[in-house]
Order: C-alpha cells, then sequence, then structure tokens
C-alpha cells in the first residue's frame, strides 16, 4: 500500500473516531459509536501492517503477535465480570504505558532510526522519546497500582509520605536535570543511563500518585489513567512518526480529561488536589456501619418484600435509585419488570442516575439499557434532584455512598461535599441491601435510620423477583 493511499486510510480512521466518541456519548447512539470504533481500528490496523513501513518479513511476526492478544482480549471480554471492568480498564492502560516505554527505548537504541535525524530534528526525536517513556512509565505503574486497588489486592487507605510534595517535586527536578543530559549525550551508551534513572523515577512516581489517593477517589484515578494512556499513545505516535497514533493519542488523552473534570464535579473535589492525593477513605471495602464516623441516631427499620410492594403499588411517583448493589445481583432485569407493571398501572416511574453510581462511569445507564428500560425514564442527577419533595417513594437499590446525607450534612465525612441523590426528601425511601453494611468509601448512613425511610434487608435480585410477585398477584 503506497504512502498516500495509507494516510487516506488513517484520515479515514480518524474520523470514525471522532464519530465513535460522538456516538458513545449517549446511551442510544453508543452501540453505533461502538461500531464506527470497531470498523475505524479494523481499518487503522489493516493500513499500517500493509502500509509501506512494514517489510514482508514483518508480517508473520506481526499476525502470530496479533493472534496471541485477540486471544487473550477474547477470553478476558468473555470471562470478565460487569463489576470488574474497571480493574480491567486499568490493566489495559497498563500495557499502553509499558507500550509507550518499550517503544521509546526501542527508537532509542534502533541505528536507522537516530541516522534519519540531524540537528534540531534529532533533538526534537529525543525529547519526544525522553517525554514518551516518562508519561508511559508514569502510567505503566500508576495503572498496576490502580488495578491493585480496584481489585482489592492493595488496600484503599490512601499512602501519605511526609513532604510527599517535595518528594515530587525533587523527583520532577531531577527527571528535567536527567533530560538535559539526555539531550546532550553523544552516544547512545552515553544517553542510556540518564534514561534509564528516569524510568525508575517515573515508575516509582507513578506508584507514589495513586498510592496516595483514596478508596473514594478511585473514579478519578481510573478515568486520569485512561487520559494518561492517551498522552502515552500520542507519545508513541510521535516517536513512530505515525499520524494515526498522535491523532488517536490525543482524542483519548483530552476526552479522559474532561472525563476526569466531570468526575471531579460529580464528587465535588478538586483535580489538582485528588493528583496531589490523601482525599479519601480509609478503607476500599465494606466494613461494617458503626466503625469510624459518628454514630448515626435513630433506629433502622426493617420492612418485607410485600409491605415494599404495596406501598409501590399505592404511589403516584416513584423514583428508583441504583447502585452498585443492583449490578453486582444482576437485578436489573427484575427492576424493568417492575417498572413495566407500575408504569401500566399508571404510576410514574423514573430513574435517578448518580454519576459515580457503581463502579464506573456510565455503568448504571449500560445496565439498564440492557434490560431495554426506556431512556426517557433515566435521568441524571441533576435533573430530579428537587423532584424528591414530590416523590412517594424512593426505592434505592443496592446503593449506598450516593444517597448519603453526610455528604452534605456531616463536614467531616470523607465523601462530604458530594453531591449526592436527596432520597430521604421523599415521602418514603426503601433501600434495599443485604446488610448494614457500609458501602465503598467505608463510612455509616444516616439514611439508613430515618423516620421515614425502610429497609428491606436481602439480595437484590432475590428481594426484587418476591416484590414482582407481589404485584403480579395484586
Ligand atoms: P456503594 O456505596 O459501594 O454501595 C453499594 C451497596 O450495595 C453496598 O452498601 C452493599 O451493601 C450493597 N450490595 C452489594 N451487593 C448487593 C446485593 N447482591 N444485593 C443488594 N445489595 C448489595 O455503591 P454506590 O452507592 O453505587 O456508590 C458508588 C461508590 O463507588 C462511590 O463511593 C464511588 O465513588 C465509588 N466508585 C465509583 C466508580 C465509578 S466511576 N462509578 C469507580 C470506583 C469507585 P450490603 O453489603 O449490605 O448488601
Amino acid at each position: 500500500m503506497s504512502e498516500s493511499l495509507t494516510t487516506v486510510a488513517y484520515l479515514g480512521a480518524a474520523i470514525l473516531f471522532i464519530l465513535s466518541l460522538g456516538g458513545l456519548s449517549n446511551p442510544e447512539t453508543s452501540r453505533r459509536g461502538n461500531l464506527y470504533g470497531i470498523i475505524g481500528m479494523a481499518l487503522a490496523v489493516l493500513a499500517t501492517v500493509i502500509g509501506p513501513h512494514v517489510t514482508a518479513a514483518g508480517i508473520p511476526w506481526i499476525v502470530g503477535a496479533m493472534v496471541v492478544g485477540a486471544a487473550i482480549g477474547l477470553y478476558a471480554a468473555r470471562t470478565v465480570q460487569m463489576t470488574q471492568m474497571p480493574e480491567l480498564v486499568a490493566l489495559m492502560h497498563s500495557l499502553v504505558g509499558l507500550a509507550a516505554t518499550l517503544v521509546g527505548y526501542a527508537s532509542f537504541i534502533d541505528p536507522a532510526a537516530s541516522a534519519n535525524f540531524s540537528g534540531a530534528e534529532k533533538l526534537i526525536h529525543e525529547v519526544e522519546i525522553y517525554v514518551g517513556v516518562l508519561i508511559g512509565a508514569v502510567t505503566f505503574s500508576g495503572s498496576i497500582i490502580a488495578f491493585g486497588k480496584l481489585s482489592a489486592r492493595i488496600g484503599g487507605k490512601p499512602l501519605l509520605l511526609p513532604g510527599r510534595h517535595i518528594l515530587n517535586l525533587i523527583g520532577l527536578l531531577i527527571v528535567i536535570w536527567f533530560g538535559i543530559q539526555f539531550v546532550r549525550a553523544g552516544s547512545i551508551q552515553e544517553g542510556m543511563t540518564p534514561l534509564i534513572i528516569m524510568t525508575v523515577i517515573a515508575l516509582l512516581f507513578g506508584i507514589h500518585m495513586v498510592m496516595a489517593i483514596g478508596g473514594a477517589d478511585m473514579p478519578v484515578v481510573v478515568s486520569m489513567l485512561n487520559s494518561y494512556s492517551g498522552w502515552a499513545a500520542a507519545a508513541t505516535g510521535f516517536m513512530l512518526s505515525n499520524d494515526l497514533l498522535i491523532v488517536t493519542g490525543a482524542l483519548v488523552g483530552s476526552s479522559g480529561a474532561i472525563l476526569s473534570y466531570i468526575m471531579c464535579r460529580a464528587m465535588n473535589r478538586n483535580f489538582i488536589s485528588v493528583i496531589a492525593g490523601g482525599f479519601g477513605s480509609d478503607t476500599g471495602k465494606a466494613k461494617p456501619a458503626g466503625g469510624t464516623a459518628a454514630q448515626p441516631e435513630g433506629e433502622a427499620v426493617p420492612v418485607t418484600a410485600a409491605e415494599t410492594a404495596e406501598m409501590l403499588r399505592d404511589a403516584k411517583n416513584v423514583i428508583i435509585v441504583p447502585g452498585y448493589g443492583m449490578a453486582v445481583a444482576q437485578a436489573q432485569h427484575t427492576v424493568y419488570e417492575i417498572t413495566r407493571l407500575l408504569r401500566e398501572k399508571g404510576v410514574n416511574v423514573r430513574f435517578g442516575i448518580h454519576p459515580v453510581a457503581g463502579r464506573m462511569p456510565g455503568h448504571m445507564n449500560v445496565l439498564l439499557a440492557e434490560a431495554k428500560v426506556p431512556y426517557d425514564i433515566v435521568m441524571e442527577m441533576d435533573e430530579l434532584n428537587e423532584d424528591f419533595a414530590d416523590t412517594d417513594v424512593a426505592m434505592v437499590i443496592g446503593a449506598n455512598d450516593i444517597v448519603n446525607p453526610a455528604a452534605q450534612d456531616d463536614p467531616t465525612s470523607p465523601i462530604a461535599g458530594m453531591p449526592v441523590l436527596e432520597v430521604w426528601k421523599a415521602k418514603h425511601s426503601i433501600v434495599m441491601k443485604r446488610s448494614m453494611a457500609s458501602g465503598y468509601a467505608g463510612v455509616d448512613n444516616p439514611l439508613f435510620y430515618k423516620d421515614n425511610n425502610r429497609m428491606l434487608f436481602g439480595d437484590a435480585k432475590k428481594m426484587l423477583d418476591e416484590v414482582l410477585g407481589v404485584l403480579k398477584t395484586a
């Protein structure tokens, strides 16, 4: 394939990627968005493999690597649980970072690559390598730690080293100093030492950065590493002089940065403060309530599935708030059945979606779309928070942190300031979960003890099946 035909194919792929991102911004168009992305990527890979930069001898190696990679990817995609997606994504980001680092080293030690450049071009090429390896190494080690934290292999407690900001600053100055040594080096051997030292510092920085972030702020870290992986890919594109990789990397980098900003707003966090570390709770795993925060007053009143069904049937307005527990229980299809039945009986049922409900952006939207819940009754938090006062029943299904009034009332709470769905303002709220345990952020929830709240204890799927059974017989 000629150079110009490859450029045309790359342009087509870049347009498809932009259309893909546009499609993915809305549940109704997300399937189409995915399809654009798949076609764009297939086109990009094909144009690269049969393009002018790959020799015939290299093709079997590429095809062999693709077969192995595709088999691993297929296996992971088929076996991973929806709730494990964030950790899989973190692991994939680490691979992008590793690839950028390895490509950087390969471009540096490849005599053919360095022979192509001289003067200012050589300087630019070396800066590209240095920055590419730097971003790649930070992304690699940071993503591995994020994987460890999200899969609970590493505790959620933020690691706060004394003088951590000074440590980071010293690390940055050393990296800049070795960068100058790197571009001044006269040979590959001379340049290798500063490059290796910088890589070690970047790896340590990635570990330190994510270790310092508390469990409750992990959503921001996931989207931030998503952004880093984009910039790492763009840096790889510069090193390989591949325009498509630069464009695609920049698209992923900037959309990840926007997502991080949205996440920070949703959790009322300052982006820089999250990166600097130290926010968040002392654990990433659920634990019994009553641990750290002040014990909420009052008594949690249990309710049965039959009573829940009765309350729902008698209501005019119902808001359902799904959370992580709905995903664990895979209760979305029963939720849909209940919604359909209630709507047939004239009840106005809507869904309230918190931006960080579940364990990944859009987690609840994906599950509800899969269960065929109509999009027009699935609302964002901001769209219906004011409507709770006119709501008869707010039904919370396996959610906890996102409906915690302590975020508004208790300035000492680890989730203080995080906007939440104000379900306690409804005439009645019903919280469906298995026990009194806390959620992801590990904090008590005073909602459970409010006078107008009832607790429906049990697995969400099982309890909803019982509610559905009663509704059907009525
Ligand atoms: P959580 O606060 O984690 O609460 C989920 C609740 O579901 C738990 O308290 C648990 O209580 C219950 N549960 C678990 N399995 C259940 C089952 N089978 N049936 C019924 N209930 C079940 O979830 P949330 O309210 O959705 O909030 C999300 C949290 O995750 C936030 O703190 C957010 O910051 C964090 N986070 C979000 C993301 C993104 S991007 N969305 C990523 C990482 C972390 P029991 O054990 O008593 O049943």
